[in-house]
Formats: C-alpha cells, structure tokens, sequence
C-alpha cells in the first residue's frame, strides 16, 4: 500500500507499507517527521495528528467516535479532515492515500 505524507510545504514523503499495519507504523518506520507515534498506536497521543486529503476521506472514513475523538481534542488546529493516523489501517483500498501533515508537528 503507498501512502503520501505531504508537509506544509510541500514536501512529500512516499512510503510503501504493508497492508495491515496503520499509517502511523508506516510513517514512523520510514523515519516521516512529523509523526511520532508517542503512545504506540493506542489513540492517546495525538502526535500521530494527520489530515486526510478531502478526495480519500470518504474511503478512510471521519474521526471515530470515542477515544480518537476524545484525543483529537488535544491536537492543534482539527479540522473535519483530522484523524489519528494510528487509527488509520492501511488496506490495498487505501492504496495511494495521502495525507497531511499540520503545520505544528515537524
Ligand atoms: Fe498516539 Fe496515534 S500514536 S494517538
């Protein structure tokens, strides 16, 4: 599965993940600033913040009710686009995905 993280300004970061894992292992196993991962993926850190670009949202679907949200609210500048990429499983239907990186998180 290829995913794009986009920085602000423009740079790309182009990762090839395997399927299954979540964008978050993806981008910090390819070394993508920005994405920390602090609490391994358990929805309670919010430095995996991301905004999903508006053309893949209706595939990787809204922030979950619940936890994401709850810690969504930690992050800086959400939008309706926000998600934790922790919380984003990577299935060859996502294949191509980019996503954002905010303006803070690098
Ligand atoms: Fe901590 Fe996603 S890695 S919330």
């Amino acid at each position: 599965t290829k995913v794009s993280f986009v920085e602000v300004t423009g740079t790309t970061y182009a990762v090839e993940a395997d399927s299954g894992i979540s964008a978050m292992e993806a981008a910090v196993r390819n070394n993508v600033p920005g994405i920390d991962g602090d609490c391994g993926g358990a929805a309670a850190c919010a430095t995996c913040h991301v905004y999903v670009d508006p053309a893949w949202l209706a595939k990787t679907g809204a922030a979950g009710e619940g936890m994401e949200k709850d810690m969504l609210e930690f992050a800086e500048d959400v939008r309706e686009n926000s998600r934790l990429a922790c919380q984003i499983k990577l299935t060859s239907e996502l294949d191509g995905l980019v996503l954002r990186l905010p303006e803070k998180q690098h």
